[in-house]
């Protein structure tokens, strides 16, 4: 093989006639310029030499093509486009085929549906994720890809983004077949069975049929999920554009939408996002700092939160030993975990065989001493600081000297409960969202003490469990609950000042919210929120603002959904509003002396960002958030706020 070179990322060699073009643009060979244009000149040379029957398309390393380069948004475009680049491999007169070896997202997976064959590795991940960006596909990919697996399928695929294996790539049709480990081999094989005079153009394929229903069906479930965003109902239009538009007028179409939407703020936004997702669990200093093993975890309390860890833990591959005070109180633990099991293989996330091997991991006990196996102890116990010091005491005596100790307190001081042990510098805080086996968001907490190895290993253990972990430094509440405090506190002064509950709701649903925060409180319970300002009272400073209300509320036994009652009424379950709290509101207001003014949506949205965004720059200028980027992924993983609007402190840049 003689090695040519046609631009920085893209290089070929020429075997047994055939060109195989390597794409090189690590780390995920994003179709930068360099890429577009090395690809270009690639082709140009092979049309003109005799010698090259055909063109077989890879990537170096662990990717096929990630896409197109994201981080060449926003900046001029640079010649050539993508689709030109695509209509060129498609027209082109030698056949041109795809080894897919690995991801092939995005514009990548474009690339190759324009390739006249394309064979995968079983392991390669095909997918068109542009409307987690906030675009839809640019280059092609709503007009190619129904036309070779329909348009049900297709509208499933694009209008979801989802992501398939090579296997299932090739029962859809995505992909003409699955080749492991001579993959180029194979390639460079079918290039010779391909007839050059009647080479299968994807763009010229007449779309598969379908019936309207499947279509219809496909179409609904997608813009239920997609929650009022845009991009996803336009790639379900340019989906069904296919079957009645011809291809030059589909792609003419496509492009347009995708140039209008990759400069709108729903896609700035998601931008932010994604690089912000790619920075958080990033710690200056840590780079060089190599995580511990963990293979053996413990988990003290198997109630709702530490049944979650315990699934999660399984669902990582880790073996578990949970840990309750009880045989009895085991038993209830290990049904608990048994029957989140059961529920994921009912929804079909998990199969059969993975409940048994997740099962065959799991130790369920009332003998603490077993902990001595455990390689990393998380607490899950009550909120309470005598109690979780009281367990630290006992674990530091049970567990190896090396073992990490941690805990999930959402409120309490962890820097207490670390110099508790003998070990503090073994100790970190691990911040479990609830279902802590659903929910991405994982606050890891960087105690005063805490070893960087120690936090290395949490943030690696955090990947592994499939979380997003964001790193906090001890502040009461952290950084989530901390932000969430702030926008309770603002909602509720807001309320005495004029706006009313249900207005303050709608106003955060219609920004996209799933629930306005009163909605949200009543959903939690206002009891736990009550014991605290109790205990608080004695510390409170008379002199700020405080807000009666929920006091009243708690006093009167309307603690929430559970009793029926809370900020609204729940007659049948169906959120109302309550003339009662109307008039308990109005009461406070005269009670204050305070004439209500009336609030817009707008108003109400801004007065909310802000109290968050004060908030957040308290957490940054005290160093206890690295970066507003994190607090933006805290708020969205954690609390709801829309992932389309890119977090508070975002949209508050934005605004
Ligand atoms: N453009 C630019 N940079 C990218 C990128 C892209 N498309 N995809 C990933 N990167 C960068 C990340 O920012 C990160 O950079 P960093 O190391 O400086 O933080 C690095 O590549 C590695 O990314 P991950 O940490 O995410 O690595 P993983 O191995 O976990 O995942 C991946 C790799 C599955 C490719 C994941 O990065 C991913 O999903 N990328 C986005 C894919 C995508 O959305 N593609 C569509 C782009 S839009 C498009 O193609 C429009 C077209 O239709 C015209």
């Amino acid at each position: 093989m003689s090695a040519l070179r046609f631009s920085d990322t893209i290089s070929a060699a020429l075997a047994d006639g055939v060109l195989v073009v390597t794409i090189d643009n690590a780390p995920v060979n994003a179709l930068s310029a360099d890429v577009r244009g090395g690809l270009m000149a690639t082709l140009e040379h092979a049309e003109k030499d005799g010698a090259v029957a055909g063109v077989v398309l890879t990537g170096a390393g662990n990717s096929f093509i990630g896409g197109a380069d994201i981080k060449e948004f926003g900046k001029p475009p640079v010649e050539p486009f993508l689709p030109d680049v695509i209509s060129r491999i498609e027209a082109f007169p030698k056949p041109v085929v795809a080894a897919i070896n690995g991801v092939a997202l995005g514009g990548g997976l474009e690339v190759a549906l324009a390739c006249h064959r394309r064979l995968a590795t079983p392991g390669a991940k095909l997918g068109l994720p542009e409307v987690k960006l906030g675009i839809v596909p640019g280059a092609g990919g709503t007009q190619r890809l129904p036309r070779l697996i329909g348009i049900a399928a297709a509208i499933d695929m694009i209008a979801n983004g989802r992501v398939v294996p090579g296997a299932e790539a090739l029962k859809l049709g995505i992909v003409d077949r699955v080749s492991s480990d001579t993959l180029l081999a194979d390639a460079i094989a079918d290039i010779k069975t391909i007839n050059a005079s009647s080479l299968c153009r994807t763009g010229l394929l007449l779309v598969p049929s379908a019936t309207t229903e499947a279509i219809d069906r496909a179409a609904a479930d997608a813009l239920r999920k997609a929650r009022g965003q845009r991009a996803p109902a336009e790639a379900v239009r340019l989906v069904r554009l296919a079957a009645t538009a011809p291809l030059s007028e589909g792609l003419a179409e496509e492009r347009r939408t995708f140039i209008e939407l990759r400069d709108s703020d729903e896609a700035a936004a998601l931008r932010h996002v994604f690089f912000a997702e790619r920075a958080a669990g990033k710690v200056e200093g840590l780079e060089t700092v190599a995580p511990r093993r963990i293979e053996t975890i413990g988990i003290v309390g198997t109630g709702l939160m530490g049944s979650g860890i315990a699934v999660s833990a399984l669902n990582g591959g880790y073996r578990v030993i949970g840990v309750e005070q009880t045989i009895e109180a085991a038993d209830k633990g290990r049904e608990r975990i048994t029957g989140l099991l059961d529920k994921a293989v009912q929804s079909g996330r998990l199969d059969a065989a993975g409940r048994e091997d997740r099962l065959g991991r799991l130790t369920v006990t009332a003998d603490m001493p077993q902990l001595a196996q455990a390689d990393i102890v998380i607490e899950a116990v009550f909120d309470d600081l005598t109690v979780k010091t009281e367990l630290f005491q006992r674990l530091d005596t049970i567990v190896r000297a090396d073992a990490i100790l941690a805990t999930n307190t959402s409120y309490l001081d962890p820097d207490l409960i670390a110099a508790a042990t003998q070990r503090p510098a073994r100790v970190v805080g691990l911040h479990f969202f609830s279902p802590a086996h659903i929910m991405r968001l994982l606050e890891v907490v960087n105690c005063k003490e805490t070893a960087p190895d120690v936090l290395a290993t949490a943030l690696a253990l955090a990947k592994r469990l499939g979380k997003l972990p964001i790193v906090s430094g001890v502040t009461e509440g952290f950084i989530g609950n901390s932000i969430f405090s702030a926008y309770r506190r603002e909602a509720e002064y807001m309320v005495e000042d004029g706006a009313l509950p249900q207005e303050i709701d709608a106003a955060l649903e219609a920004y996209g919210f799933p629930m306005g925060p009163f909605a949200v409180f009543d959903m939690a319970g206002l009891e736990i929120a009550w014991a605290r300002r109790k205990r608080q009272a004695a510390t409170r400073n008379p002199s700020e603002r405080y807000v009666a209300i929920p006091d009243w509320l708690c006093e009167a036994g309307r603690f929430g959904q559970k009793t029926g009652r809370g900020w609204y009424a729940y007659p049948d379950g169906k959120r109302t509003v309550d003339p009662e709290v109307t008039a308990m509101i109005e009461a406070a207001r005269t009670e204050k002396g305070i004439v209500p003014k009336r609030f817009t949506a707008d108003e109400i949205v801004s007065r909310l960002l802000k109290a968050m965004v004060d908030e957040g720059d308290a957490l940054l200028s005290q160093g206890i958030a690295a970066r507003a980027s994190d607090i933006d992924l805290v708020m969205i993983n954690g609390y709801g706020f829309p992932a389309s609007k890119g977090g508070p402190m975002f949209a508050a840049g934005r605004r």
